[in-house]
């Protein structure tokens, strides 16, 4: 689809060529919008047959995404969408493949970008493919076997910062200005590439009432409810579901936000799943009105819980779930929404 990109802040308009994910007056983050109306997909046999409603680029058509569902064994009403069947086991394939093919495109030689790890190892995948070298700064939280998938799989030249995600976001953007790399990670093309979570979800389940997922940076949030209101305005479903954000009791400054009415503001991430330990999620204004809009809700659930659940994942489906995903079930488990619902397992990497 032709698109153009927009500033979140000031609203500064750029092109599609425009080479970058964040504004040049600014510094705010960029949306992608689309010119034209966004057209009904009949039919997803695989991830690419969703080009039609993301930013038109040179893509190779590498496999990942349409991953499989299953029913839980906690609820008939829940079911799970298995996303660690990605080729770097998680979610963030689905946003690499957008955005690496982006930097390609645009002529960079380096991509850059910060994580705790998932990102890293999805990001270092795909520079290899398209040929890119990639840096990146990892938060000091992230756990020792994630940092060697990461060596492993690219060629990534990993930096371990003293800090946190939010203090390995600074430096990764500094890096980008300094160096011209193309900066990556929680940005606007990503975010096109994980919308596709949402079209396979309503694809297979129409009807479905509620939409569970973890948040770190809100991407994932933010990205489903951009996809759910595409599928309503283009008639591909007729209600938009619930969205539901789930973090840890050890750093959920989405929930104390959400609940007080506030804006989201900072908070040292406690918890020991990594891929939620985000004190200052970037999508974090985006995803309150997410939660607004569908009637939605963001719940913390405790560190004991994610625990359990990690634990009960492997003895009733005898896979493998990290804990940032498992946090789903738990918070399925303490609302018990009505209707249909399903959550997200974002990943597999522990
Ligand atoms: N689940 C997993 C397994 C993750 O790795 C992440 C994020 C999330 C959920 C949260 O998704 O950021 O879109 O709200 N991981 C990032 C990383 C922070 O660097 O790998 P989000």
């Amino acid at each position: 689809m032709r698109y153009f990109l927009e500033c979140t802040q000031c609203g500064e308009r750029y092109e599609s060529d425009y080479g970058s994910q964040i504004c040049a007056k600014c510094d705010g983050i960029l949306e992608v919008k689309y010119s034209k109306k966004i057209p009904k997909v009949e039919k997803i046999s695989s991830f690419w047959d969703l080009e039609s409603v993301m930013p038109e680029g040179s893509y190779k058509h590498f496999w990942l995404g349409n991953t499989p569902s299953i029913s839980s064994t906690s609820s008939k009403s829940l079911y799970l969408k298995l996303e660690f069947m990605n080729p770097t086991h998680s979610f963030k394939d689905r946003g690499s493949a957008i955005e690496v093919a982006k930097a390609r495109e645009y002529g960079f030689r380096d991509v850059v970008c910060a994580s705790t790890g998932n990102m890293a190892y999805s990001i270092s995948y795909y520079a290899k493919l398209y040929g890119l070298k990639a840096k990146v700064f990892i938060s000091d939280d992230a756990n020792s076997d994630k940092i060697k998938d990461i060596k492993s799989v690219g060629d990534a030249d990993v930096e371990k910062v003293n800090g946190d995600f939010t203090k390995a976001q600074a430096m990764a953007i500094n890096y980008s200005k300094k160096h011209g790399s193309f900066l990556c990670g929680d940005y606007c093309y990503r975010k096109e590439g994980q919308k596709s979570i949402a079209y396979e979800i309503c694809a297979s389940n129409p009807e479905i009432k509620n939409i569970i997922v973890p948040v770190g940076n809100a991407t994932l949030l933010s990205a489903t409810y951009k996809a759910l209101r595409e599928l309503k305005d283009s008639g591909s479903i007729k209600h938009i579901p619930k969205l539901i954000g789930v973090q840890s009791d050890m750093c959920k400054p989405l929930v104390v936000a959400f609940s007080k009415g506030s804006q989201v503001r900072y908070c040292k991430p406690m918890t020991k799943a990594d891929g939620i330990a985000v004190g200052y999620p970037t999508y974090g204004d985006q995803a309150l009105s997410a939660l607004k809009n569908t009637s939605g809700t963001a719940v913390a659930v405790t560190e004991s819980s994610l625990a359990k659940e990690q634990y009960t994942f492997l003895r009733d489906y005898g896979l493998v779930a990290e804990l940032a995903s498992v946090s789903v079930i738990a918070a399925y488990k303490l609302l018990q929404p009505k209707g249909q619902s399903v959550a997200v397992i974002t990943g597999s990497n522990v």
